[in-house]
């Protein structure tokens, strides 16, 4: 066990591995940290998903970043945040679930990250080399998929843990005052955002950290990629505070995939309808000669009206 202060002096996250398991009850104390961590309300609003079937985690690794690390580490978790099960408990008692999905969204997410690294900061203070997968978000649909998520589920990130093979150097960050503020929320001045670059330059082979920022953060950039994607599955999965999952699960056979009630406006303006009519509990979807009429807050009554206008019709 090594002391927290000398780990975090020297730990990065490990990209190679070699082809050893874990040592004998190694995965329990990970799995023990990770439940020790704290949770909101006493809830556990998460899931750790370990994947033991070689063929999934492969499909896995192709389906984020095609990662050679996905593959190679001893063990892959994918962390998930989850208020399927606490919902389950509480109907379990014949208790009503409440409507807070962003809330949701936000303590089932904390919640995971939270048991994630405690499982981490385990793997690592045993000698083990972790790596975060972002990159899961890059499948995030098909990968739920896979993994039969239910509603109430969606991944967090993947988690890498394994015997390392090569420990790369601590990489940088950024400046303390930059990241640290004191009672009020203190804006960097220009000079201290160029001190941050200069500070984060060892990180990238090109020497310029904004190159990085660039691809992932930038208009076009990886982030922005995933976004729709994201979206989707989370409202699908009944994370949207305007569209019911059901819905929208009902509409994907039309071929309409929509994350948010603003991309269903779009998507019925794209359509070629006129206009999409809000009134007070009802839309109408108006085209030339036709209306078509949905009942509801906004979100459950423009599906419905979705789905009266792709319903076989009689001849009027
Ligand atoms: C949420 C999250 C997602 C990440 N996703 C990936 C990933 O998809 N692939 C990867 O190789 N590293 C990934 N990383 C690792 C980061 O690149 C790494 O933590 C960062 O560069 C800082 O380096 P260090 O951990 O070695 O200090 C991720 C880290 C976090 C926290």
């Amino acid at each position: 066990m090594r002391d927290l202060f000398e780990l975090y002096q020297h730990r990065a996250s490990v990209r190679k591995f070699k082809p050893e398991p874990l040592r004998e009850g190694d995965l329990e104390k990970l799995l023990f940290a990770a439940q020790r961590a704290p949770t909101d309300a006493t809830a556990q609003m998460y899931t750790i998903l370990r994947i033991t079937d070689r063929s999934l985690r492969q499909e896995i690794a192709r389906l984020a970043n095609n990662d050679e690390h996905v593959q190679t580490a001893a063990e892959f978790f994918l962390i998930l945040a989850d208020v399927h099960r606490l919902q389950r408990l509480v109907e379990h008692r014949g208790g009503r679930w409440g409507h807070w999905p962003r809330t949701a969204a936000h303590f089932s997410t904390v919640d995971a990250v939270l048991a994630g690294s405690a499982l981490a900061t385990m793997a690592e203070s045993l000698g083990y080399g972790i790596c975060w997968i972002g990159g899961v978000l890059n499948g995030i649909q098909e990968i739920s998929e896979l993994c039969r998520l239910p509603e109430g589920v969606f991944p967090v990130a993947g988690l890498c843990v394994g015997v390392p093979e090569v420990i790369p150097a601590p990489r940088p960050r950024l400046p303390r005052e930059l990241v640290v503020h004191e009672n009020t929320y203190r804006e960097p001045e220009p000079a201290e955002l160029d001190r941050a670059f200069e500070a984060m330059r060892p990180i990238t082979r090109s020497g310029d950290w904004y190159k990085v920022l660039e691809r992932y953060f930038t208009s076009g950039g990886t982030m922005e990629e995933r976004e729709g994607r994201y979206q989707r599955l989370v409202a699908r999965h009944g994370f949207d505070p305007d569209l019911p999952a059901e819905g929208l699960k009902r509409l994907e056979p039309h071929g309409i995939h929509a994350g948010s009630l603003g991309e269903l406006i779009e998507r019925a303006l794209a359509e070629g309808y006129r206009s999409v009519l809000f009134r007070r509990g009802v839309v109408w979807l108006e085209r030339e000669a036709e209306a078509f009429r949905g009942e509801g807050k906004p979100g459950e009554a423009i599906i419905r009206a979705f789905l009266d206008a792709m319903s076989p019709k009689e001849p009027r």
